[in-house]
């Protein structure tokens, strides 16, 4: 199973996002696929809770709407991003509801769960729950101003808004309330040992976890506290008790919902296949693995949070229990986190419109080449900054300069010379040792997509391009006119050459690599696309998602390609930019 995380429906997506959560999890699970995996790719988007109300506040909408509105753009971003979703849903389903609250009773029934009554902080002006990090004021410990009501950025203490000093609301500026309120609480420290187990187990080996990932979880265990997995706010899935079920002001904790939804895709999913169990083989096999994808922020929620419900519904923490009705689940294989993408040397802002988003970026330029960027410079294993320069020089030099132009030379010349794929004469050593490192590179790539080490992954890749270049240019073909049996085995290496490197790049350019594949003849779906569809749920409205095919041609092998195939001129395949993107890009960052 792919899992990548669920994007809040609060906006559309800046490229920011998508290289953490999104594009990763997709060269990932295309790679899976290549290589026979069978996969399960499911998400959606992230629809209740403060930042959609806040955001709904802001744009004078409800909860609802927004969540409408940015369900549909989202999909539509992802859609144009080519994410292979086996299902990209939402949270606001029945279905999703429904095994929400299944997860709640398991917890509950196993003791997991307990109410608690707290000081809780209210805005005065809506009556609603301002969380934790909304509150800003003076941090009682250091006395820097600008400290979060979770913590304190100058010093890093941990705090609890009530101790702020004059504490203010960040979303109005008012003076929070601070109120006794009930909450149910998640009791993770019942759970310290059997997670301390499972992080300890992801230390070494071949499916170790990356260390700042890992390193990180296994701080979280030496302080565990029980966690208000409830909120006053009406925008949420209801408390499945007697007595809360109906409160409209007591939800569950948008977290808490959102990593459900992992399972309830699965299950949403099991039953638009038309075989409603059909999710037990990838939560309750043993030999399922589960991959998933995000940015940093949300390490707490995958590596510990989530798991301790998996275990706890499972009746696997300190209390013990039994498994609830659907029985246990597995947990995550991998939490694959990125660190943070900044966008010229600053934060995405969306309102300080340091930012691009999807939409706009894919309206000028191609997908293959955000995702290439993504692939080799993006934050894969520290904060990275995206540069319109570096963009316009990695698009130029090697997606134009060397797969582009190695394609286009290779195709071109034996179109001119033979239109067709010629058939191979005598190789020579030279030829050989090419088309075999082009063979093996198929499991050095591999293997480090098999570890989400994309940059590596793309870089091995590559090298067989500039090695393929460099083959042309030292056998000159161009220069042996009177030679064509020799001219047939050059270019029949070449074509070779370069029919492996659209299978190795297919992960990470699935469009260009269609391209590549219809070029040498290949017929129907090398890498399959996503469509968006709609769909209707019983006693819910219609919505839509994504959904696709995804069992197509494409292999992670070297095929040999078929001497005859015909050939034409072949149409570039990628588009070179003019170095003036770059202050065009800049200029628009600085006026909107
Ligand atoms: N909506 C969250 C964010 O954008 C991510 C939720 S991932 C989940 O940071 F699966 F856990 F829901
Ligand atoms: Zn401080």
């Amino acid at each position: 199973m792919t899992a990548p995380a669920w994007p809040y429906a609060n906006g559309p997506r800046h490229i920011g996002h998508v290289s953490g959560f999104a594009l990763p999890a997709d060269m990932f699970a295309r790679y899976q696929r290549m290589a026979g995996s069978k996969v399960l790719m499911v998400s959606g988007t992230d629809e209740h809770g403060t930042p959609i109300q806040v955001q709904a506040d802001k744009e004078g909408v409800s909860a609802r709407e927004l969540a409408d509105r940015y369900n549909g753009v989202i999909a539509e971003d992802l859609h144009g991003l080519g994410m292979s979703y086996d299902l990209f849903t939402r949270t606001t389903t029945l279905n999703h509801y429904a095994v929400v609250q299944e997860i709640f009773k398991g917890l509950y029934d196993n003791g997991y769960i307990f109410p608690q009554k707290t000081m809780g902080a209210i805005s005065p002006s809506t009556g609603r729950t301002l969380p934790d990090r909304y509150i800003e004021g003076t941090c009682p410990i250091c006395g820097y101003d600008g400290a979060r009501g979770d913590q304190c950025d100058n010093c890093g203490n941990q705090l609890d808004p009530v101790d702020l000093i004059n504490p203010v609301s960040r979303i109005n500026g008012e003076k929070p309330k601070f109120v006794e309120t009930e909450h149910f609480m998640l009791d993770l420290p019942a759970f310290t040992e059997v997670l301390g187990r499972y992080l300890r187990g992801k230390q070494g080996g071949a499916l170790a976890w990356r260390p700042n990932v890992l390193k990180f979880a296994l701080n979280l265990l030496d302080d565990l506290q029980p966690r208000a997995i409830s909120r006053d706010l009406d925008w949420g899935v209801p408390i499945p008790l007697d007595g809360w079920r109906d409160n409209p002001a007591k939800k569950l904790y948008v977290w808490f919902d959102a990593v459900v939804g992992y399972f309830s895709a699965s299950v949403e999913w099991a039953r638009r296949s038309g075989d409603p169990e059909a999710w037990r083989a990838w939560w309750q096999d043993p030999d399922a693995l589960s991959y998933y994808f995000m940015g940093k922020d949300n390490i707490v929620f995958h590596a510990e949070i989530w798991p301790a419900m998996l275990l706890g519904y499972s009746g696997k923490g300190d209390r013990g229990g039994k498994p609830g009705s659907l029985g246990e689940l597995n947990l995550p294989t991998e939490v694959v986190s990125s660190e943070f993408l900044t966008m010229e040397g600053k934060k995405f802002s969306s309102s300080r419109q340091v930012v691009i988003y999807v939409q706009d970026f894919l309206a000028r330029y191609d997908v293959d080449a955000l995702r290439y960027y993504v692939a080799v410079a993006g934050p894969e294993n520290q904060d990275t900054d995206f540069t319109w320069s570096e963009f316009v020089r990695r698009n130029n030099d090697e997606l134009v300069a060397a797969w582009g132009n190695l394609v286009n030379r290779s195709v071109n010349m034996a179109a001119k010379n033979f239109g067709a794929i010629p058939e191979p004469g005598d190789l020579t050593d030279a030829d050989r040792a090419l088309m075999e490192r082009s063979r093996n590179a198929f499991a050095a790539v591999g293997a480090e997509l098999e570890r989400s080490r994309f940059k590596n992954a793309i870089t091995e890749a590559l090298d067989v391009v500039r090695d393929a270049n460099r083959y042309l240019s030292d056998q000159a073909p161009w220069k042996l006119k009177d030679d064509p049996a020799r001219v047939q085995s050059i270019l029949h290496t070449a074509l070779q050459v370069v029919d492996d490197a659209k299978s190795l790049l297919t992960p990470f350019l699935p469009y260009s690599s269609q391209q590549v594949y219809e070029m040498l003849g290949g017929e129907g779906v090398w890498s399959g696309m996503p469509e968006l569809k709609t769909v209707s749920e019983e006693g819910g409205p219609d919505y839509r998602v994504l959904t696709g095919d995804y069992a197509t041609e494409a292999r992670w092998e070297s095929v040999p390609v078929k001497p005859g195939v015909p050939l034409t001129k072949p149409t570039p395949l990628f588009k070179k930019l003019d170095v003036s993107v770059v202050d065009e890009e800049l200029a628009r960052l600085e006026s909107p």
